[in-house]
Formats: C-alpha cells, structure tokens, sequence
C-alpha cells in the first residue's frame, strides 16, 4: 500500500516517513527541500516541488490509498502563507483523484466544537496569536479548509510541546476541557498516532487534541 506524505522533510514528518517504511508501506515523499529528508529507502520515492504546484501536488498522490500531512508552520510568515493555498491544493487533489483518508497535523490553537473553553485556553490562544501570528493564522485557516472538505479527514491537534524523545505509544486523546493532556508529545509517538489512523474509522472527521 502506498502513502504520500506532505511536509516529510519536518522533525515531525521525517519520523512519519521512517515509521512508514518500518511498517512496510511504500512512501511518497512530497518535500520542497530533498536534502532535508535524511531518510533513504528502497521504497521511499521522495518529489521536490512546491505546495502552489497542484499538478506536481496530484502526481504525488496518484496511486496513494491515504495521504498524511506534516506541514505545519515555522513562523516565518511568506512561508506560512503558503500552507493553507498547499493544504487547499491537496484537498483539490484527493477530490478529483478519488482519495478518501487525510490524516492532517493541526494544534489546539484550532478550536473544535467538543472542546470546553476556558479562560487558560483563551490566554494560550492570545499568546500564541500574538507571538507568531502568521503560524496562528495559518493553523486555524488550513484546519477550517480541511474541516469543509468532503474526504475522510482525520486533524489530530498537538496540545503540547514537541519533543524528540523515544517511541512509547503512549497517548493521551481527546477535547480540551474534557480530557487531560501532559505538557509535552514526543514526534515518535505522534507519528505513529498519525499511521494508526490510517486503518481506524474512529476519529473520521474529528479532530482530537492528543499528548503524550
Ligand atoms: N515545537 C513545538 O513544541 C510545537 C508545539 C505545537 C505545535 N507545533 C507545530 O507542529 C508542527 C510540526 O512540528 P515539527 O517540529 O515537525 O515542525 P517542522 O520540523 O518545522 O516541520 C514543518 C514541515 O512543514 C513544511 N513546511 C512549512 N511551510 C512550508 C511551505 N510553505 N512549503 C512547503 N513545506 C512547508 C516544512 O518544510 P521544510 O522542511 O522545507 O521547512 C516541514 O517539512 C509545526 O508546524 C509546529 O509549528 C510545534
């Protein structure tokens, strides 16, 4: 079976890759920067191009079954822009390709209708904004456009700090205000989450915060 992942050259996304093939799935890698992607493998098949190039973003997916997204933003803000218009192509490319399963990135700043608000998620959300507001933007803009879409998305919104500590498969997941989440996820165990779901029906169309 056959994967194209979105933002793999990421910390984030390297790990995604690298899980990929460790399970035995072939993996389309679709990177602006190939010599980010440390990865090699026989079957990892890595593709330069742009997120505003939707007919190279198509020939990423074509003969894919689920298409992962670890793009996300980096703060700087001509950079940030161009996700949602990437996200947007990818979404144009799995409707008229057929593909169903997206399994996307998000974070909390993105609300979600299950989640309980509270003064602590308001002032988090304000911090955030108004200490990086072009990755603010561009995180609740790219979340909003794959909510609207008709593929069976998953957004799995990181609650916590990223860290690059070792594979547990350990996760907490739900709402804000509902569940409890740690303070930090490490990339190994969000990868796997992320491939978890590629088999599950159980978070189609939701989009659950997740922690370690
Ligand atoms: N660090 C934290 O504690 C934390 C906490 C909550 C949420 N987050 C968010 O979680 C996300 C994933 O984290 P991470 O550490 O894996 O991030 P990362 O290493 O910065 O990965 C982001 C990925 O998105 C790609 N990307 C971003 N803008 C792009 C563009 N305009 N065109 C093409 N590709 C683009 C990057 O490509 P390149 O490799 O070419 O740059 C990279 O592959 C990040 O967006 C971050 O903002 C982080």
């Amino acid at each position: 079976m056959q994967l194209t992942v979105f933002g793999a050259s990421g910390k984030t996304g390297q790990q995604v890759v690298q899980q990929a093939l460790s399970r035995g799935y072939q993996v389309v890698a679709y990177v602006r920067d190939p010599a980010k992607l440390s990865v090699t493998d026989a079957n990892l098949k890595i593709i330069q191009g742009q997120l505003n190039d939707l007919d190279m973003i198509k020939g990423a997916v074509t003969g894919s079954q689920a298409v992962l997204s670890a793009l996300g933003p980096t703060g700087k803000e001509a950079s940030d822009q161009q996700i949602s218009l990437g996200i947007g192509n990818i979404l144009i490319a799995l409707d008229e390709l057929g593909i169903k399963r997206f399994i996307a990135l998000s974070t909390t700043s993105a609300q979600d209708p299950y989640d309980i608000d509270s003064i602590k998620f308001r002032l988090r959300r304000t911090m955030i904004r108004k200490g990086s507001p072009s990755s603010y933007e561009a995180i609740v803009e790219y979340t909003e456009l794959v909510r609207q879409s008709e593929c069976d998305w998953t957004l799995l919104r990181i609650a916590s700090l990223l860290t690059n500590a070792s594979l547990t498969r350990n996760v907490q997941v739900g709402y804000l205000g509902r569940d409890k989440f740690k303070a930090k996820l490490s990339r190994a165990n969000l990868a796997w989450f992320m491939l978890e779901q590629i088999d599950s029906t159980e978070f189609i169309r939701q989009a659950p915060a997740i922690s370690n």
